[in-house]
């Protein structure tokens, strides 16, 4: 029976009751994180925790067992025998269970907290020939740094991109390539590397960041600027970050071939060089 973190406790997952007046129930009211294990240890667990820190912040929920994550987290991975296996933790945390107000629950209520280990399979395909992905107009709202649960935007522009066998969709937004439905997006143009900046319109990535910090370190010039839509016919390279594809090439996006239809060299630069950190936390 798969394990599971609820509210503080370690219990099979069939035990969970999770209340039908919890917010996350009707409002979305809560946010969520994704971290990855290596073998040995998760990738970036600093990084994870400073972005749940912030959006717990934004949203005014009170969950101390924050710093308490790192060690739930492993204990999930172990407990659930996935230590070597690629695995990753999905946490999720709520304003909690409280009378339906548009108004936050006075006095406030315990926050719930859920979080899960599931092994998956690395998709070693597309990281290798690249990828083809839709392009559409962002539906979201203009609160996208925050890492909130309330993802229907999300779910109904990935639905319609995998209906028509892409692997992502990417989204513009005022003639703005902004970022995919669950990945960042990066292009080179000119030997530069190019990134939508950190914004509201944006997830600050993980990936991403730690992708622009290997980038600079490796002499390659980033300029954190967004591409418009009628720049991509003359980029030389694309590619998506995030904690399960990595750094993952984009040959066509929105109908239009990126570069030679081939993953580039800067992309493959970029894969190699995240490989080497990853490689350092295997078992
Ligand atoms: N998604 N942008 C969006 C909208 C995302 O949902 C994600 C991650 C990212 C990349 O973030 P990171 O590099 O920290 O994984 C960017 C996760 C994986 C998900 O929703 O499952």
């Amino acid at each position: 029976m798969e394990t599971v973190y609820f509210n503080g406790k370690f219990i099979p997952k069939d035990e969970v009751r999770i209340s039908p007046d919890d917010r996350g129930f009707l409002f979305a009211d809560g946010i969520y994180e994704v971290v990855r294990w290596y073998g040995k240890a998760f990738y970036d667990m600093e990084g994870h925790i400073r972005r749940l820190k912030r959006s717990l912040g934004e949203l005014m929920i009170n969950w101390i067992e924050t710093e308490a994550f790192p060690v739930v987290a492993e204990t999930l991975v172990k407990d659930n025998k996935f230590e070597n296996s690629p695995t990753m933790v999905y946490l999720q945390v709520t304003r909690g269970a409280a009378k339906r107000t548009h108004y936050f629950p006075v006095p406030e209520v315990h926050p719930t907290s859920y979080a899960f280990a599931f092994t998956f399979n690395p998709d070693e395909q597309s990281f290798i020939k690249g990828i083809r992905v839709l392009l559409r107009p962002d539906i979201r709202w203009s609160r996208c740094d925050i890492k909130s649960i309330a993802l229907l935007p999300n779910t109904i522009s990935f639905q319609e991109a995998y209906t028509q066998g892409y692997k992502e969709c990417i989204f513009v937004r005022d003639n703005l390539i902004t970022e995919g439905a669950h990945s960042n997006i990066f292009f080179v143009s000119e030997n530069t590397l190019y990134t939508h900046p950190e914004s509201n319109y944006i997830l600050s990535g993980i990936t991403r960041n730690n992708v622009i910090r290997m980038a600079k370190k490796a002499g390659i010039r980033v300029t954190e600027e967004a591409i418009r839509e009628d720049e991509l016919g003359g980029l030389q390279e694309a590619f998506i970050s995030n904690t399960s594809a990595e750094v993952t090439p984009v040959i066509e996006l929105g109908g239009v071939t990126i570069g030679t239809g081939a993953p580039g060299p800067v992309t493959r630069r970029l894969q190699e060089l995240f490989r080497k950190e990853t490689e350092a936390l295997k078992g």
